[in-house]
């Protein structure tokens, strides 16, 4: 028998009535613009190939003394001001990035100081490229059991600092930059609706950045052997990217009984303009469902989604009403699909 002496928190929880949603989000890019010509003067490399490989036509580059914390920040204060919510009544930080500005204190944390959001926890996620679906999913749990109130969550990257800028076959794809969203309950919304989350170890290998860590700690032969830039194998990510965005699309649309041309904006992680393509056609989508600003940014990892929402909600692409679908995938190999009616 529980013992009635004991209050239990958790039995005050009640998710009737309760919504989690986007009330507003924000970005924010580096200012410094890389060009495909420009990286012709790095590597063996023209804009032709870049364009027609990738859709990349150019990225940002973050300035030696500005680090991920910093896009954060900056995303996070443009995202909070249009939420109309005081940094000190924000309960909880995550912020999703394989690129903190060390490896701890979390970069959270960082940027929490940098709002001046002292009343609230902060802690990073690490799930590549899908981080920001992963942050937005766990935020939305702690704002649905009623433990908080307001969530911030960010995706930022400063990929740049991780980059190989001699390796021609990744140093075209990345670009630095974050974006923010304030997840509130919200009345006459349903919010974030379902979000699936996948992830698959075996397939570590392919996509990762191998030193820094227990297995390979800084020294100075990782140096030498290069293990503190990401290294990828191209083409068995592109194929698990189509796959399992693919999937992870069907699987969130079918809990929601929702078909795919209910969807307003389909906001895939921005890799590859071909991946786009190939999800988009594997769902029966248009091409103008599917938004896509990766030709002015590359791929930003955890940051990718939050920006693209962010354009696509500043650009009218969707308004408040409309489902927005957004896909993430990434190093893990991780992936993930939210349905959002906005
Ligand atoms: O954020 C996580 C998700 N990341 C992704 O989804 C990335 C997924 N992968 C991709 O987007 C593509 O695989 C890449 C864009 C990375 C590569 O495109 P690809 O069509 O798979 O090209 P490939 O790797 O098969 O390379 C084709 C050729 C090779 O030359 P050979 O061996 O055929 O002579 C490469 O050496 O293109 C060459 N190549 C380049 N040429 C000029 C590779 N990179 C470059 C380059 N410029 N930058």
């Amino acid at each position: 028998m529980t013992n009635p002496d004991i209050k239990n928190p958790r039995a005050e929880h009640n998710f009737v009535g309760r919504t989690c949603s986007i009330t507003a989000v924000g970005s924010y890019v580096p200012k410094k613009v890389l060009t495909n010509a420009a990286l012709e003067e790095l590597v063996d490399t023209n804009d032709e190939w870049i364009i027609t490989r990738t859709g990349i036509r150019e990225r940002r580059i973050a300035a030696d003394d500005e680090y991920t914390s910093d896009l954060g920040a900056k995303a996070a204060k443009i995202a909070l001001e249009r939420a109309n919510v005081d940094p000190a009544d924000v309960d909880l930080i995550i912020l999703a990035t394989i690129t903190p500005d060390m490896p701890f204190p979390a970069t959270a944390c960082l940027v929490q100081e940098k709002i001046g959001a002292f009343n609230s926890a902060a802690f990073d996620v690490e799930a590549a490229c899908s981080g920001f679906v992963y942050a937005l999913e766990i935020g939305q749990q702690f704002i649905m059991s009623r433990t908080y109130n307001t969530v911030l969550v960010i995706g930022a990257e400063k990929l740049s600092s991780i980059t190989d800028w001699q390796d021609r076959n990744t140093c075209v794809l990345f670009g630095d930059g974050a974006g923010a969203a304030v997840l509130q309950s919200r009345e006459n919304s349903h919010g974030l609706l379902t979000a699936c989350m996948g992830a698959d170890g075996r397939k570590a290998s392919i996509l990762s950045q191998p030193g820094g860590g227990s297995l390979h700690p800084a020294c100075g032969q990782s140096v030498t052997d290069r293990l503190h830039y990401l290294r990828m194998d191209g083409q068995e990510v592109f194929k698990n990217a189509v796959t399992a965005m693919t999937k992870a699309a069907k699987e969130a649309l079918a809990r929601c009984e929702l078909e795919v041309s209910q969807i307003k904006c389909i906001i895939p992680h921005q890799a590859n303009m071909r991946i786009l393509k190939a999800v988009g056609d594997r769902l029966g989508a248009s091409e103008e469902q599917v938004f896509s600003n990766l030709q002015k940014y590359g791929n930003t990892s955890a940051a990718s989604v939050a920006i693209a929402l962010d354009e696509a909600v500043q650009q009218g692409r969707v308004q408040r009403g409309d489902l927005i679908l957004l896909l993430v995938f990434g190093a893990g190999l991780t992936w993930g699909a939210a349905v959002i009616e906005w």
